[in-house]
């Protein structure tokens, strides 16, 4: 079978940051606000008062320092909790597709590959800026790649689910070189009111191209032993926004119409998911949990990582054995393992092996093992 390699991958960081301390006064303004205005009904047994977040138990639950966001301005008005987009024209490049083609340029430049190279795009990410046409075609154009284009979703493993499409189109044939772009604006679909997850996510864009060996021309080349994914239902993280929305004569600012979880279920249910759903994929391969170098977990939250890492491989876990981003980027949906590889691989020598591991909502998990060439 012909073999397949990541011949580069890309990353836009929006340049705005929000740090925890500015993200927790916004809060807790919003909060006393809020407590203010339905101070009688709190008095009244009527209403819960909101709870003061604080910047100790974000770093503590979840390891996360800071976010990058296209636009903090709206997310720490108190007044507003939520980005501000200007709204663009159709005529105009989509907010989405103009970060997942930064990335997109990136990774291409990283593979040495022109857009007449690329004869497939997918856009996978957590969330699509509109229904139609396909976000990954505007990508597609504004790269100016032939082929085709598609969006996929499979919330936060739609990186790794995205990567076994593209890997399995170039080894069957039907295209010799395809982009995978995961453009994630989080921002837009956290509940910046809600003191629980408040401070979760970031925006980001990471891509990554797939294309086979023999055409792959750039120095930082990883051959892909195999990728494996898995679903199993699961409604702990959950976001109900959707086209049906408006027959069902619901609140578009419901709380369910933005990101939910049960957080602690998803950490004591896929934890265990994603150990044995790695080990069970590097046995089929004929290697050992110890014998990985390197691995690049999804980025959700510190303490999850460090006990995949610790089933896997019973000792200690180190930032060199599994890298860690989130301090800096929170979780940014399915571009967090991409991000993790792409900062943190060029030390690795030829022979060595990684893998990039995503798991999320559905839940799912994904798993891509790479060889260095
Ligand atoms: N500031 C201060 N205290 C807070 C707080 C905040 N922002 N948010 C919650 N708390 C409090 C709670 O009220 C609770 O108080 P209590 O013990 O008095 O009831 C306490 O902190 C613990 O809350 P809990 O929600 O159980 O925290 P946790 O330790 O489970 O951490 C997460 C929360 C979300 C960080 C953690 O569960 C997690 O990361 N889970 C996995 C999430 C994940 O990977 N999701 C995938 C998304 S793609």
């Amino acid at each position: 079978m012909k073999n397949v390699v990541i011949s580069g991958t890309g990353l836009f960081t929006p340049p705005e940051i929000i740090t925890n301390a500015e993200l927790v006064a916004s809060f807790n303004a919003y909060a006393e606000l809020q407590n203010a205005k339905h101070a009688a009904a709190i008095a009244a047994g009527e209403r819960e008062a909101i709870a003061a977040s604080s910047v100790e138990f974000i770093e503590k639950a979840s390891g996360i320092r800071q976010r990058h966001v296209i636009a903090k301005a709206g997310v720490l008005d108190p007044h507003r909790m939520r980005p501000y987009f200007e709204p663009r024209g159709d005529d105009q490049l989509s907010l989405m597709a103009e970060i997942g083609a930064r990335a997109a340029r990136d990774a291409m430049a990283a593979a040495g590959k022109s857009a007449a190279d690329i004869d497939g795009v997918l856009c996978a990410a957590a969330n699509m800026q509109r229904a139609y046409p396909a976000m990954a075609v505007e990508i597609q154009q504004a790269i100016g790649a032939g082929g085709y284009g598609f969006d996929m979703n499979v919330a936060c493993s739609s990186a790794t689910f995205g990567i076994e499409q593209a890997v399995n189109a170039v080894r069957g044939g039907s295209a010799k070189c395809v982009l995978v772009v995961n453009p994630e604006i989080t921002s837009a679909h956290l509940e910046w009111r809600d003191r629980d997850c408040h401070f979760i996510f970031g925006d980001v864009a990471t891509a990554t191209v797939v294309e086979a060996e023999d055409t792959a021309t750039a120095a930082d080349r990883w051959r892909v032993l195999g990728t494996r994914l898995v679903t199993q239902f699961s409604n702990n993280i959950r976001n109900n926004a959707g086209f049906l929305n408006r027959c069902e004569d619901t609140d578009p600012d419901a709380r369910d119409k933005t990101f939910m979880q049960e957080g602690r279920k998803v950490f004591k249910e896929v934890v265990p998911m994603a150990a044995a759903h790695i080990e069970s994929h590097l046995a089929s391969l004929g290697l050992e949990p110890t014998k990985v170098r390197r691995y690049w977990l999804h980025q959700a939250n510190l303490g999850m990582n460090q006990l995949v890492i610790r089933k896997l491989l019973g000792g200690e876990v180190s930032q060199d054995v599994a890298p860690v981003i989130l301090d800096e980027y929170a979780n940014t949906a399915s571009a967090g393992s991409i991000i993790a590889f792409h900062l943190h691989h060029a030390d690795l020598q030829p022979g060595q092996v990684g893998v990039i591991c995503s798991f999320g909502a559905g839940y799912s998990i994904g798993s891509v093992v790479v060889q260095r060439l």
